[in-house]
């Protein structure tokens, strides 16, 4: 099979992720439309390549040697970027409460456009860096919840590269988690319960924004919290924080003085950098409290990179199947 117009080889991925580390993909495609996104899962499938599905990039660590893959990131300037209202139907909930969202818009403006249009509930998600289909990926979190709790369906291309609708049950939203890793998410169908004013909904996000700038450091790169908050204790933040880690250093990578979970890119920072301050922090953790924090950022590229932590190896496009 020719290489479709939409691939291209060796794109660096560094500046696609706030972390700003790693190397490239060995193939890199950003569908612009349902075509190209088959061409590019039937290429992964005919030459038996693993596929990664990149969000925002604002969750994820990828090795300095970068990926052998072929990382796929929808094109956000066309129809998996926008923010539209659904018209309801007859019985269903009123106007403005049901929106259809393609995978790739940004979070930071879907939470703004509704607050404006006087939409309950994405307010509280100010300051979440990344895109839609991230967010539902990882049922990105606020105090208020999970992003997964907005989201009714999903429209995802499985691995032969035909489109099949999710209901909610079957995307299985978890902590930090959904089944959606593994498949191409393309659009969402989103659903919130109350409407109130817009002005005052823009002011509340501006507050959560606030909030989560007095407490964390969003102006270092970064991807956000390291760990998941291990369930029923402390968080891994306050874990880290009376541990001492705050301000431990590996290179470039440095544990922010402002909140313990968050490694930050002091400049140059490199993979090998990061993973050296994880396994640091989750020594020092399992020493003096017995307990083994668990990596909440995704980690692309070889598992010798990550010794001790579970890579993101993609997944496989059913190389039988027919297109
Ligand atoms: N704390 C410390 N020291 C620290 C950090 C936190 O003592 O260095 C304490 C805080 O004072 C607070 C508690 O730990 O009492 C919890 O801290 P925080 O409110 O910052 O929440 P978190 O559990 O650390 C979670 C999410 C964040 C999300 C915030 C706000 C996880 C792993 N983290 O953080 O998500 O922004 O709640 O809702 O679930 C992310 O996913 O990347 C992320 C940053």
């Amino acid at each position: 099979m020719d290489i479709p117009e939409c691939i291209r080889e060796n794109v660096p991925l560094a500046g696609l992720t706030t972390f700003k580390i790693g190397g490239p993909a060995r193939w890199f495609a950003a569908p612009a439309n349902r075509a190209q996104v088959s061409a590019a899962l039937a290429f992964a499938r005919e030459r038996g390549i693993p596929v990664l599905v990149m969000g925002g990039g604002s969750n994820l660590l990828v090795a300095d040697a970068g990926v052998e893959a072929l990382v796929i990131r929808l094109d956000a300037a066309g129809e998996f970027g926008s923010i539209q209202p659904e018209r309801p139907g007859e019985g269903e909930a009123p106007a403005g409460l049901a929106w259809r969202v393609g995978a790739a818009a940004s979070l930071p403006e879907l939470v703004s456009r509704l607050a404006r249009e006087g939409v309950c509930g994405p307010e509280a998600f100010a300051g979440i860096p990344g895109r839609v289909g991230g967010a539902a990926a990882m049922n990105a979190g606020a105090a208020a919840g999970g992003f997964g709790q907005f989201v009714m369906a999903a429209e995802v291309a499985d691995r032969e590269g035909n489109i099949a609708c999710l209901d909610r049950e079957a995307l299985n939203f978890s902590y930090r988690g959904s089944g959606l890793p593994g498949r191409l998410a393309l659009s969402f169908e989103l659903r919130f319960s109350e409407l109130g004013d817009g002005k005052e909904l823009t002011h509340r996000a501006k507050n959560f924004l606030d909030r989560k700038r007095s407490t964390q450091p969003l102006a270092f790169p970064s991807a956000g919290c390291v760990f998941k908050n291990p369930s029923g204790t402390a968080s891994a933040g306050a874990l880290l924080d009376w541990s001492g880690c705050k301000g431990l250093r590996e290179g470039g990578a440095e544990v922010s003085t402002l909140h313990a979970n968050f490694i930050i890119n002091t400049g140059g920072a490199t993979c090998r950098d990061v993973v050296g301050l994880l396994s640091r922090l989750r020594e020092v953790v399992r020493e003096k409290h017995g307990i083994i924090l668990e990596p909440e950022i995704r980690l692309w590229g070889p598992a010798e990179t990550f010794p001790g932590f579970g890579v993101d190896g993609g997944f496989h496009t059913n190389r039988e199947a027919k297109c």
